[in-house]
């Protein structure tokens, strides 16, 4: 447990070190009070002469401290009522077998499914406690908070119905769309983006447009007056951001089957945006109330998420089902689409990417596609090992090693690591991956505030 709590504070050290930097100097109970007082004010009318000066937001450093308490709580609740959940999702039958543990004692044991909707029904707890006071001292982001939570609780209660229906692959992809809608519908953002300096000459030439400029006008708009630095990508970048909600929503989903990865992945992922996040309120950017608004939403989640990983870390107690993946992949969606840094959120999801591409013959039927790709654990050796699919000895030798093998490893991250670094045990193996997102969001800020500046005039 304790080597545990040492791994789970690595990518938590850097956010908090600057969060605990920012409210430092305030006192947490005068901050609580004070805003329980304007809230009473603005909503229950005790003084008929509202201060205007109540609207104002309190400090940053204050309301961040108010979500960190309700981040612990959230840690708390979610930790206290897992195993009493499990219970009621095991009488109803709402389990699955661990098939990394086929061959031992556990190979037989019931383990609860779905408990990913303790943490997501926790975390809309916290939420609607944040959005009080956030709607109150910031009313004109009202609409924004609650489309957000309207996402999240399509994706909570379709993540849900999957655990329970087993829905076909199609309805996995429609549904998400559907649920990103609010969220599109009241994104008041720029739907332009910068134009990297080495590619502008290839937009305009002079003052003139290129021939490729001149195409891209029939789709888009090619800003002239900015030499070609802004393009305006109008409907499509909708139509970008509708598509990051359903590959979000699925990818956390396929990088999945061992016991802690995905509540550990999205625990990394949420680390890096708060880091971004706190990056950005500490700068001053003029995007501060954009992370704000994404910090608010981020921490809550982390502590729903670590409260759930504790019970999920191998040996695996419960399972969080698709219900924890479809929800934290739409909070993710949800918070670089309204906190408007979506392309930097897709630097952090480097490991998922990569895997969905790997996945792509797999996932569109070209090689078969077994109905589980986790790998197999070799009773022998006591290690996990990849996982294959049978074919006749001529057939697809693109994918084998061994032209007269009758099998292939099956297309994913988790066991293209065992096929690099060899056989490991289910523990390592998760360690290793969790470690490698770890490595590749920092890659991504070494991208996102190092390779941007070579690129981008910042
Ligand atoms: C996705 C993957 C599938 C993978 C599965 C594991 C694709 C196209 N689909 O399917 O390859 O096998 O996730 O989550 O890539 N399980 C374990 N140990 C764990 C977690 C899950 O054995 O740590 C097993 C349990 O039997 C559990 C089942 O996986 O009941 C859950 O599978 P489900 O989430 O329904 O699979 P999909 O999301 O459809
Ligand atoms: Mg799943």
């Amino acid at each position: 447990m304790f080597n545990e709590s040492i791994l789970v504070s690595i990518p938590l050290l850097a956010p908090c070190y600057i969060l605990v930097k920012l409210f430092l100097d305030h006192n947490p109970f005068g901050i609580i009070s004070g805003w329980m007082l304007t809230f009473v004010e603005l909503h229950l009318k005790i003084s008929k002469t509202i201060d205007q000066d109540a609207r104002a937001s309190p400090p940053i450093g204050d309301q961040l401290l108010v979500y960190l308490f309700i981040a612990i709580f959230g840690y708390w609740a979610t930790d206290r009522l897992v195993p009493v959940i499990k219970m009621y999702t095991l009488k109803k039958g709402i389990s699955g077998k661990d098939l990394c543990k086929r061959g031992t004692a556990l190979e037989d044991k019931d383990v609860p499914e779905a408990l990913g909707i303790v943490p997501g029904g926790i975390f809309l707890i916290c939420i609607t406690f944040c959005l009080v006071g956030y709607a109150t001292s910031h009313p004109a982001k009202l609409l924004d908070c609650t489309s957000a939570l309207l996402s999240i609780c399509f994706m909570l209660f379709l993540g849900f119905t999957d655990d329970v229906l087993d829905w076909p692959w199609r309805y996995k992809l429609i549904l998400p769309t559907i649920a990103s809608l609010p969220l599109l519908c009241c994104y008041t953002g720029s739907t332009s983006i910068v134009v990297p300096i080495q590619m502008r000459s290839l937009l305009m030439r002079g003052d003139s447009l290129t021939w490729l400029g001149k195409i891209l006008c029939y789709f888009i708009v090619v800003d002239e007056k900015a030499n070609g630095s802004i393009i305006n990508l109008g409907l499509w970048y909708s139509l970008y951001m509708g598509m990051l909600s359903v590959f979000c929503t699925n990818a956390i989903n396929i990088y999945a089957g061992i016991n802690g990865l995905e509540a550990g992945q999205s625990f990394v992922i949420a680390c890096a945006i708060l880091l971004h996040n706190m990056i950005e309120i500490q700068s001053q950017s003029l995007s501060t109330e954009n992370h704000l608004f994404s910090a608010m939403i981020i921490l809550p989640f982390i502590g729903v998420t670590l409260g759930l990983l504790k019970h999920n870390w191998f040996p695996a107690s419960v399972f969080v089902g698709d219900t924890y993946c479809y929800f934290a992949g739409m909070t993710f969606a949800v918070v670089g689409i309204l906190g408007h840094f979506s392309k930097t959120l897709l630097l952090f999801f480097i490991p998922q990417i990569v895997n969905f591409v790997y996945s792509i013959p797999q996932l569109f039927k070209v090689v078969p596609c077994p109905r589980h790709r986790l790998p197999r654990y070799n009773i022998e050796t006591g290690l996990m090992e990849p996982s294959t699919f049978e074919c006749k000895k001529g057939e697809y030798s693109w994918l084998k090693r061994h032209k007269d093998s009758t099998e292939v490893a099956n297309m994913t991250v988790i066991n293209l690591t065992l096929q690099i670094l060899g056989p490991m045990s289910e523990k390592n193996l998760c360690t290793t991956l969790l470690g490698l997102q770890l490595l590749s969001c920092a890659f991504g800020f070494f991208i996102r505030y190092y390779l941007a500046q070579l690129c981008f005039d910042v």
